[in-house]
Order: C-alpha cells, then structure tokens, then sequence
C-alpha cells in the first residue's frame, strides 16, 4: 500500500459516510487526516478512529467559514472535497433557494476550498485534489436537476483545473460514486431499491469502502499520471 507518512490530508463530511471513510482510509495509509464538518461532536467519534486526526468544523456554505477553517489547518497535500446535500424537486416547482443551498454546498463551497489549498500546493510542486462528483452528474436524473448540476459542475471544475495546474505536478480527479450505502440513500424505499439492482452489472450496492479505496488511490503517488479524470465507483450502472 502506498505510504502518505508525509502528507496532510483534508476531508470534507468526514463526520459520517463516505467522508468518513476516505478520511479512515488515507489515515491506515499514514496520512495526517484533518476531519472537516459541521458537527465537531460528530467529528471527535470519527478522530477516536484514526491516531492523530485533527477535528475542524466548517461549513461549505460560508465563505468565511472555509478560509477560517483552512487558516487553522495549515499546510494541506490532499485535499477530498466530500461534502454534499440534496434539496430534491421537479425543475419546474423547484423554490430558488433550494437551487442556491444546493449549489452553495456542494459546488461552491468546493471551489473556495480548492482556492485556499492552491498556493501552498503551487509552492510545493505537489498536490492531491479530489472532487467528489456522482454518477448522476454524467448521466442526469430527474427530480435533481440542482444536485445535477452541481455534479456535473465539479466534474467541469476538475478537468479545467487539472489544465491549469498540470505543470506544477498537482492532479486534480474526480470520483462518481453510483448508488452507495450511507444515510443518504437509507431513506429509499426497498421497491426503489430493488428496481436500482437490475440496473447494476456487478449486482450489488456499493460500500463506502468502495469510493475510499478509490480516493485513496488517486491521493497516492502511484497515481502521479492521472489527471482531470472521472473514476466511476459504480458497478458498472453507467458506462
Ligand atoms: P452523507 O449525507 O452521509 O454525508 C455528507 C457529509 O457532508 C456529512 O459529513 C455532512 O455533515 C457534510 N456536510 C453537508 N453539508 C455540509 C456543509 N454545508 N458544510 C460542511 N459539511 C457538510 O453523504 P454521503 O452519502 O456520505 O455522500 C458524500 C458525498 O458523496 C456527497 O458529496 C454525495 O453527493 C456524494 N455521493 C453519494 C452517493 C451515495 O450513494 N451515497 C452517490 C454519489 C455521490
């Protein structure tokens, strides 16, 4: 397995989920994780299981709360952009401001956290950015035209990013994880569920473990020559 002794590694939702276990993974590979979430109580459980973790809370929302919460973190080799919500609605109904949480969050937010990460990887000549898109941001899905649009987003971000930063040996991925157990997806009912299966080649819903052996893999120094790439975790629902 690859060694991050020496890299600091900031993951946003690390309180539950996916974040959580891309933040336990990157610390069994020795990575000094930073646990970034809105909860810090929820955080602290999480940094029980990875020695050294560091808890800091952010809210991806709030522009100063990203810089306040990075001024704190220092330094940052690899940074996994995890956070995320859903505001479901028809296009049609869908009120403004379900629109903008939606895109604040999961776009945005990931956006001013790349900015302040940038300068230090810049300097150093290395960096590690992974963005973490979804399936439905390359395939779309109806009733979720803002989560949608702030998926595909990210995947656009990653790869005009990667451009602009190649030179200094920086990557920049993004990771489309399909439909993967967490409390995200707890809510739908078995029908839904049962339906989603048929559609899936591997037959079987995805692990959280699944996207962290990912995101891990992109963070390490074996993938050096990956680059605005879009890495589907998913089963081989989409293709
Ligand atoms: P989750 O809902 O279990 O966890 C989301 C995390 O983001 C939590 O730690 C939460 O506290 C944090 N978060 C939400 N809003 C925040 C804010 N404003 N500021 C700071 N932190 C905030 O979600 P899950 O399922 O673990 O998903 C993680 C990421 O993976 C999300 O970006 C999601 O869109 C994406 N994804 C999930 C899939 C799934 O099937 N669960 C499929 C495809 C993508």
């Amino acid at each position: 397995m690859t060694n991050m002794t020496n890299r600091t590694a900031f993951v946003t939702g690390a309180s539950r989920g996916i974040g959580r276990a891309c933040a336990k993974a990157l610390g069994e590979a020795g990575a000094r994780v930073i646990l970034a979430a809105r909860d810090t109580a929820k955080l602290e459980e999480v940094a029980y299981e990875i020695p050294g973790a560091m808890c800091i809370a952010i809210d991806l929302a709030s522009a100063e709360s990203i810089s306040e919460a990075f001024a704190k973190a220092g330094n940052v080799d690899i940074l996994v952009n995890n956070a995320g919500i859903t505001k479901d609605g028809l296009a049609m109904r869908m009120k403004k401001d379900d629109w903008d949480a939606v895109l604040a969050t999961n776009l945005t937010g990931a956006f001013l956290a790349i900015q302040q990460v940038l300068p230090g990887m810049l300097k150093q000549r290395w960096g590690r950015i992974i963005n973490i898109s979804s399936i439905v941001g390359e395939t779309g899905n109806p009733g979720q035209s803002n989560y949608v649009a702030s998926k595909a987003g990210l995947i656009g971000l990653t790869k005009s990013l990667a451009q602009e930063i190649a030179s200094r040996t920086v990557t920049v991925n993004a990771v489309a994880p399909g439909f993967i157990e967490t409390d995200m997806t707890a809510a739908l009912s078995e029908d839904v569920k049962n339906n989603l299966l048929t559609h899936i080649p591997l037959r079987r819903f995805g692990t959280v473990e699944d996207v962290a052996a990912a995101v891990r893999f992109l963070a390490s120094e074996e993938a050096g020559y990956i680059t605005g790439h879009v890495l589907d975790v998913n089963g081989g629902m989409y293709m």
